[in-house]
């Protein structure tokens, strides 16, 4: 029997049926918790190009933590995150919740109300340290670590990246049994960890989450098809897979939308059509999610040497685009600058410049 719910999640943090090619990463971590304090895992970087699934690593982060009773503190950097995270600290409820104790006297009020002054720019990190410091002595009386995981860290406001750093070194140094993961876009390591007041960030590793291995992407794919109850044959997996490039948003995109087509069909059998269509569907809806937004940003110019890299498949040289786009290399050697700093393209080992944001070439092949 087909299942009547689509079982693929393309959707921004949306746990996928079956988490691909992260197992290492997540060992990584589990072993920072599990090897007590000082252990490398307990402070993490994890970095990746939009829909790469740095979101849904942190979900799984924080209930691989909670398994082993920790207490999690998940929070998305934008204004006043270390405001956020002062008040969490201090949520009382919240803590006897999570360690499962009922409150023998009655708490006044479940988060004590902060004096301005606290919150200051000036008093933050202060304050910031003495709410993690009071509520880890909690947790140290139930043998329970407190984990806090920062998305989209490239938002952080500079001062509070200080704040926070500053806090978790002090209670690293107290050997506190503290976690910290932070995940963001690629240039959150330039523009917020070079910093010298953040150096002792700069010593945890950056892990890149980099693109899934077709292999692994066929199997996983043939696993949830068949698990719903859909017939797919190894060729149709194959060329689905091949079409998501190994890019995590694309998988969930490329099985929801084969999947959609034969269930429309009210067929339990994928056909070779379904697959065809599904895939379209798939890169309609990848252009408008990730490629459309990032140029939308751009300048003509920039978008003008995308498009003369585009005339190549691999990655190419400033020299050429810049004759492809009959300039100077100097002219072109500016606005490689401006990309690369926009983390719209990389550089390659061998100085060449390719497209860091995945798909685009092809949108733009298309476009032509
Ligand atoms: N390891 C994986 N295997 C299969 N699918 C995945 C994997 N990781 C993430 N996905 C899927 O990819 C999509 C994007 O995941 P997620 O939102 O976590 O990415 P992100 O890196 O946080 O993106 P953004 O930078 O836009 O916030 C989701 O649909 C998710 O289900
Ligand atoms: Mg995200």
């Amino acid at each position: 029997m087909r299942a009547t719910a689509n079982p693929f999640k393309p959707t921004a943090g949306g746990e996928p049926p079956l988490l691909i090619g992260r197992s290492k990463i997540i060992r990584d971590f589990e072993k920072g918790l599990d090897n007590g304090v000082g252990a490398p895992g307990r402070i993490m970087l994890i970095t990746g190009p939009r829909g790469t699934g740095k979101t849904v690593l942190l979900t799984v982060f924080g209930d691989k933590a909670r398994d082993r009773k920790w207490d999690v503190i998940e929070e998305t950097a934008s204004e006043g995150l270390c405001e956020r995270l002062v008040n969490e600290l201090r949520n009382k409820d919240r803590l006897l919740d999570r360690l499962s104790i009922r409150p023998s006297i009655s708490l006044s009020g479940a988060s004590i109300s902060l004096g301005e002054a606290e919150l200051s720019p000036k008093r933050m990190p202060e304050t910031l340290r003495n709410a993690m410091s009071e509520r880890l002595d909690l947790l140290g009386k139930h043998h329970a670590g407190l984990l806090i995981s920062i998305d989209e860290t490239q938002a952080a406001q500079r001062s509070d990246l200080i704040a926070l750093a500053t806090a978790i070194q002090h209670q690293i140094r107290e050997r506190r049994d503290i976690a910290i993961v932070f995940a963001g876009l690629p240039q959150m390591v330039s523009d917020l960890f070079n910093d010298d007041v953040i150096t002792f960030l700069r010593r945890a590793k950056t892990n890149v989450l980099t693109d899934i291995p077709i292999a692994d992407v066929q199997d996983a794919l043939g696993r949830t098809f068949r698990t719903s109850g859909m017939t797919i044959s190894e060729d149709q997996l194959h060329t689905a897979a091949q079409a998501t490039e190994g890019y995590p948003y694309m998988i969930q995109l490329v099985g929801y939308h084969i999947w959609d087509v034969a269930d429309m069909r009210d067929s339990d059998i994928v056909s070779d059509r379904d697959v065809h269509d599904g895939l379209a569907e798939a890169r309609i809806d990848l252009d408008n999610a990730v490629c459309i937004p990032e140029l939308h940003g751009l300048s003509r110019n920039d978008r003008a040497y995308l498009e003369a890299m585009a005339q190549s498949d691999t990655p190419s040289a400033t020299s050429d685009i810049a004759r492809r786009m009959g300039k100077t290399n100097n002219y072109a050697a500016t606005y490689r600058k401006r990309l690369l700093d926009a983390y719209v393209i990389k550089e390659t080992e061998r100085g060449e410049v390719d497209f860091a944001v995945p798909f685009l070439r092809e949108y733009l092949q298309r476009q032509r």
